[in-house]
């Protein structure tokens, strides 16, 4: 069923989807790219490679402000708000961008948006691509960083892939010190391992309920995707990067410091029933966008997609591209390249406050 497409959503019938599908325009016009842009393998090298500058005030044209946050057992995450654009002209811009204010009838205050990087917890272009666009439509995002990462100094040990419990604070954090905005969040890749394990966990006491949720090629089988070969340049790469930043990480640093002692085998039947991210999929009580291009080559293949519960649950969409990469869904538009996927994310999060609750959850 996958041959020759360009565009499939997958999803029970619902208010909600055809909601989509009516007003999300951006959504039934899949990314075009011509080559190079178009190669999976291109769009890898400069949406997650291209070197940022780790840490930086100033990163993509975004200017950032950081608040760290004391966890209950010590541990120290990082929010990394993006708070404006260094191009006068495309700030004066955001200031007149009716987007965050789209959803500001309940409040004076614009959205929140908090995006989750990937599990090597990189600063990728494209991350930074999404807090200057989610910024210049009128939002206002923040970069949840775990424990160790994004300049976050560790003071505990490595979270686990799919332990939500940071988050939890997290967001708990936010929701106290803006109570009246609304919360929406976005994960990046691996990021999806926090962010379906979140509202799985939450349910219907999540701080991030009334609102929505979109996962960028997420990986949905933890196991699966760490026992996947990638292809060999990748898998050198990410060996590089992790000698880089420290003596000790792995490709997946919360599990090697998770892994018991030497002398104990892992455990890890019971390690991936504890992380898996869609462990408590059925208690997702919020809307979830999943977006995934079938040329991604850094996840396993399609075949192996979850699409029983996208057949099943009224909360989880997924929209299938055939191009697009990992993380990349680049684009020729207006003015250069951009990326789709950032352009759907944001008119999903702004459309579906035209919703009511109850046409929301209606199945
Ligand atoms: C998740 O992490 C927290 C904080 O480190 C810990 O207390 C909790 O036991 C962990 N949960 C699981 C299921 O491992």
């Amino acid at each position: 069923m996958w041959d020759l497409f360009l565009f499939i959503l997958i999803c029970k019938p619902t208010a909600l989807a055809s909601h989509l599908k009516k007003h999300c325009y951006t959504l039934a016009q899949p990314p075009l790219a011509r080559w190079p842009q178009a190669d999976p393998h291109f769009q890898i090298i400069t949406n997650l490679m291209w070197p940022t500058k780790e840490g930086a005030e100033l990163q993509g044209g975004v200017r950032f402000t950081w608040d760290n946050l004391l966890l209950k057992d010590g541990g120290i995450v990082a929010l990394d708000w993006a708070v404006s654009l260094t191009d006068q002209q495309a700030q004066a811009k955001r200031d007149h961008h009716p987007g965050g204010r789209f959803l500001c009838h309940r409040s004076s205050n614009p959205a929140i948006v908090v995006i989750i990087p990937n599990t090597l917890g990189r600063v990728t272009p494209h991350l930074l691509r999404l807090c200057y666009q989610t910024l210049q439509q009128g939002f206002y995002p923040v970069v949840f960083h775990r424990r160790g990462h994004g300049g976050c100094p560790l003071t505990t040990h490595y979270q686990k892939f799919g332990n939500a419990s940071d988050l939890v604070q997290a967001v708990a954090y936010l929701r106290s010190h803006h109570p009246t905005s609304t919360l929406l969040a976005v994960s990046e890749g691996s990021g999806s391992g926090l962010l379906p394990s979140y509202l799985g966990e939450c349910g219907s006491s999540s701080y991030l309920t009334h609102t929505y949720a979109a996962c960028i090629s997420p990986v949905f089988h933890g196991q699966l995707w760490f026992e996947y070969e990638l292809p060999w340049l990748y898998h050198w790469i990410a060996r590089m990067y992790r000698n880089r930043i420290t003596e000790c990480q792995t490709r997946w640093p919360m599990l090697e410091r998770t892994v018991p002692r030497l002398s104990m085998k892992p455990d890890w039947p019971t390690y991936w029933e504890r992380n898996e991210p869609l462990r408590d999929a059925n208690e997702v009580a919020v809307p979830v966008l999943c977006l995934c291009s079938q040329d991604d080559p850094l996840l396993p293949p399609l075949s192996t997609v979850p699409e029983a519960l996208f057949h099943n649950s009224p909360y989880f969409l997924l929209a299938v591209t055939e191009q697009g990469g990992h993380c990349g869904f680049m684009q020729d538009g207006h003015g250069g390249t951009t990326s789709w996927s950032h352009s759907v994310v944001l008119e999903y999060f702004r459309m579906n406050e035209g919703l009511t609750g109850l046409e929301r959850h209606e199945g």
